[in-house]
């Protein structure tokens, strides 16, 4: 009988579930008709389509505003699955969500458009805009007036002035980089396997190199080895035994950011998957086919070695980004700040008054993270619909101060209506600084195999394995953005898992 009853709550769950998702897909299918923006509210105008602008857009009220959004790119990219698009694992279409779709779920209409902010004028209250799209054959540029700024522009690819970085590696931030490297393993792969090949030079191609041992070369490095080991190798037997992954790392160990026992653990699992790690390996000059790097000896000594390569991937980290570095040229009190834009408690860019920051090109000492840009991006959305609020009732108070000096005679009620209003208001205008919780740290490193170092309840646990991996897959899956991301990711998974990678090079 209990088996019965547990069978039978399983099935209405599922039915429930299934509903659930029915009706949410239908509710994204069907939105409300949209009420046009009025053009007597502020101008809101929010640069990026990221984690941080993204977050703020989808807790925004746009009714109290005139909002704009501005990016190159019309869609959100959910970054955390990014490293497992270059060998597709998940197809890079599943991590996309249209910024039209996300827009169209607002009550009022807003505004997007392709393009890239240039320049920020703070005196003017001005935002530049360079268009450059193909179809016109011509680059565009206009002007964007705002009352309101949010800068969520994220950051560049650092590579610190060395020689040959932009030319001859591939970075791993946006889409377009993941489907480069996707092409190139399969270039490396089939010339490698092309007639009459000398051995070294099928050695040099099929030797993977990454650098910067963070979590996005950790994530990269594990993810080639599970596409050479489960599918590569199957496929392509004749070069099995070549192909090998090596991991350049400055600093002494990979992970920097993890525990000791995680970073130990990595460090073994890269061995086991027969990863080479390189740490203390500083590089410093590229060229077409081979990376120069300077490895400092357990004596202090230092050598230089060359690497050759097929495939180099350039994972070292954060720069930031020429609209940015132009704005903080324009604002004295941000002489002093180099990785962002300064930003106070409630992340105003330090010596403006109208323009915030959010995420990766914002400076609020905290770690440049998805985590910390949605969650800035929440707290954003809450001030600005305070803020709304705020005004409106203030609105309410002059109204209603003016009409208590018309009609005297109804002044007690009036009286009492202002002081219900004023308390209002002053519970409104008691909005906390951005406070940052940290929800823990996550990391794929191969062979089904992930790394986690989460908060529970105050305190640190750390896990790692293949239990973990299973953590670390529905954290991401709930992350998602939308329904649709979730399905079409597991449907991935399922078809990475059932039929195997596609190797076909397009
Ligand atoms: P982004 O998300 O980078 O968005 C910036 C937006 O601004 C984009 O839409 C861009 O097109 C737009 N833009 C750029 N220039 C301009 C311009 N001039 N004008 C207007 N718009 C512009 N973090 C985690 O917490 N967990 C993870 O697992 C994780 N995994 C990652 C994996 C990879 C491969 C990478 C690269 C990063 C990962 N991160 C992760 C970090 C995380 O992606 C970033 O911290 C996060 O994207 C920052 O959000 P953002 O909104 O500041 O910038
Ligand atoms: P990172 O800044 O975390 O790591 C870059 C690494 O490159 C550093 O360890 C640095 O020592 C090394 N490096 C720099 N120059 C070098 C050189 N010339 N030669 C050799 N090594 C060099 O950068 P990453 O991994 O791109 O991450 C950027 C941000 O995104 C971080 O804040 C990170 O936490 C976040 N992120 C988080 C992920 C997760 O939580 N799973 C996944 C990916 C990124």
């Amino acid at each position: 009988r209990v088996l019965r009853w547990t069978w039978r709550l399983t099935y209405l769950s599922a039915i429930a579930g299934i509903a659930y998702i029915g009706y949410g897909v239908y509710q994204d299918r069907h939105p409300e008709p949209q009420v046009e923006p009025d053009p007597s509210k502020k101008t809101l105008v929010i640069l990026g389509t990221g984690w941080g602008s993204v977050s703020l857009l989808k807790r925004l009220d746009t009714e109290n505003y005139n909002v704009i959004v501005i990016s190159p790119r019309n869609y959100f990219l959910f970054t955390p699955l990014l490293p497992s698009c270059t060998n597709g694992t998940i197809e890079h279409r599943s991590i996309m969500e249209p910024i039209r779709t996300i827009l169209r779920q607002k009550k009022a209409r807003v505004k997007f458009y392709e393009a890239e902010a240039s320049s920020i004028d703070p005196e003017r209250k001005v935002v530049r805009l360079i268009d450059t799209s193909e179809i016109r054959g011509d680059i565009t540029e206009t002007e964007v007036p705002y009352d309101m700024l949010v800068v969520g522009v994220g950051a560049e690819n650092a590579t610190f002035g060395i020689p040959g970085v932009r030319e001859h590696s591939c970075f791993l931030k946006e889409i377009g980089d993941a489907q480069k490297i996707r092409k190139r393993i399969m270039d490396c792969v089939e010339t490698a396997a092309f007639k009459d090949q000398s051995p070294q030079e099928i050695d040099r191609l099929l030797h993977m190199v990454v650098v910067g041992g963070g979590p996005t070369g950790v994530e990269f490095a594990g993810e080639l080895q599970d596409f050479f080991e489960e599918d590569i190798k199957k496929l392509v037997p004749d070069i099995s035994d070549r192909f090998k992954v090596t991991l350049i790392e400055a600093l002494p160990s990979v992970l920097p950011m993890f525990s000791k026992q995680l970073i130990e653990y990595t460090e073994s699992t890269f061995k086991e998957e027969k990863i080479n790690i390189h740490t203390k390996t500083t590089v410093k000059k590229v060229t077409d086919k081979t990376v120069e790097a300077e490895v400092t000896r357990p004596d202090g000594t230092k050598e230089t070695v060359v690497f050759p390569y097929g495939l180099l991937v350039w994972a070292t980290g954060n720069a930031v980004r020429p609209v940015v570095k132009d704005l903080m040229s324009r604002i004295p009190a941000q002489a002093n700040s180099r990785r962002g834009l300064a930003v106070n408690e409630y992340l105003v860019v330090q010596g403006t008054r109208d323009i915030w920051a959010v995420g990766d090109c914002a400076v609020a000492g905290y770690a440049p993270t998805a985590q910390v840009a949605s969650q800035e991006g929440t707290f954003l959305a809450r001030l600005f619909n305070n803020m709304a609020k705020t005004e409106a009732i203030e609105t309410k108070i002059r109204e209603l101060s003016s009409s208590l000096n018309l009609q005297p005679g109804n002044s007690a009620a009036v009286s009492r209506e202002i002081e219900q209003y004023e308390r209002q208001l002053r519970r409104m205008k008691d909005v906390k600084p951005f406070k940052y919780s940290h929800q823990g740290s996550l990391a794929y490193i191969g062979s089904e195999k992930a790394v986690a170092d989460v908060t529970w309840f105050n305190g640190n646990v750390a896990a790692a394995g293949s239990l973990t991996f299973l953590f670390w897959r529905s954290a991401y899956l709930s992350m998602c953005f939308s329904t649709r991301n979730r399905l079409l990711v597991i449907n991935d998974w399922l078809k990475a898992k059932v039929f195997g990678r596609d190797l076909s090079r397009e």
